[in-house]
């Protein structure tokens, strides 16, 4: 399976800091925000890694990123002159991909759930991750029965069927690129990703797995702020779990 890092976009939400950098580069605690979806490719086993973004910023996200050696993968990188559209991204990979299947992430996604083990049992069809939120008219959201089958799916609808957003991380079959060639783009110009996933459901191939822990979306100044935050509690929490542990070495050593 091949990685798509996508991190292309305008990032108007988050002028002026979009006016000096691509979005993904912007920190997230102590690191830049692409390096978490990143480690979500990383951690599911997948190391040829294909970056796309705008002509803008592709300079610093290459200078940065480098040959992918010191993350243990691979990066090629591809321009998308305009933004249009996550799917018009994804389908600028087709090449890259050279028939094999592709885990799509976008790179203004923070996940801390492991995907990993979805990942690497994804077979056919295509595969979404479903997060129960308060504000789904801001996503993709997917409408699910009972039993976890998705329904539907719809871009920002102004009135949801559910509160289940569709994540930013997407696994897709091979043919998704033919699939990608024949979509018209939405009435805001661009070729959509949850038009890409309607084609799967439509052909009874759209499963999900509704993550657990939390997921950001940080291409606002709140969310990005709340990134943010949560890695820092998460960090500061293993410090002081580690710090326990050792204290509770040195009294075992003391005591003997
Ligand atoms: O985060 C999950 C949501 O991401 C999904 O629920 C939505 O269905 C999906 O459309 C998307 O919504 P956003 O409004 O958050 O998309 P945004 O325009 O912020 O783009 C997400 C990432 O994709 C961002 O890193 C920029 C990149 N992108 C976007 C466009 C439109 C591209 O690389 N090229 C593009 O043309």
């Amino acid at each position: 399976m091949k990685g798509i890092l996508i991190c292309g976009g305008t990032g108007s939400r988050l002028r002026p800091l979009t006016e000096i950098t691509n979005k993904s580069l912007l920190p997230v605690y102590d690191k830049p925000l692409l390096l978490y979806p990143l480690q979500t490719l990383l951690s599911a086993g997948i190391t040829d890694i294909a970056v796309i973004t705008g002509p803008e910023h592709m300079d610093q996200i290459a200078q940065f990123l480098g040959s992918g050696e010191r993350f243990g993968c691979t990066f090629s990188f591809k321009v998308q002159e305009r933004p249009a559209g996550i799917a018009h991204a994804l389908g600028l990979a087709e090449e890259f991909a050279a028939g094999e299947s592709v885990c799509a992430i976008l790179g203004d996604n923070v996940f801390f759930d492991d995907l990993s083990p979805v990942i690497r049992s994804f077979k056919t069809g295509a595969h979404l991750f479903l997060k129960e939120v308060h504000d789904p008219e801001r996503f993709g959201v997917a409408e699910i029965n009972a039993s976890g089958k998705v329904l539907s799916i719809e871009e920002k609808p102004a009135e949801p069927k559910s509160n289940f957003a569709a994540t930013g991380c997407y696994l897709y079959e091979s043919d998704c690129f033919d699939i990608i060639s024949g979509l018209l783009p939405s009435a805001r110009g661009e070729i959509e990703i949850t038009d890409l996933s309607k084609a799967y459901l439509m052909k009874s191939e759209l499963t999900a797995t509704i993550l657990t822990d939390e997921w950001v979306d940080a291409g606002t100044f709140e969310s990005l702020h709340k990134a943010a935050v949560i890695v820092r509690e998460r960090k500061m929490e293993a410090i002081d779990q580690a710090k326990k542990r050792s204290a509770g070495k040195r009294l075992t050593t003391e005591v003997i």
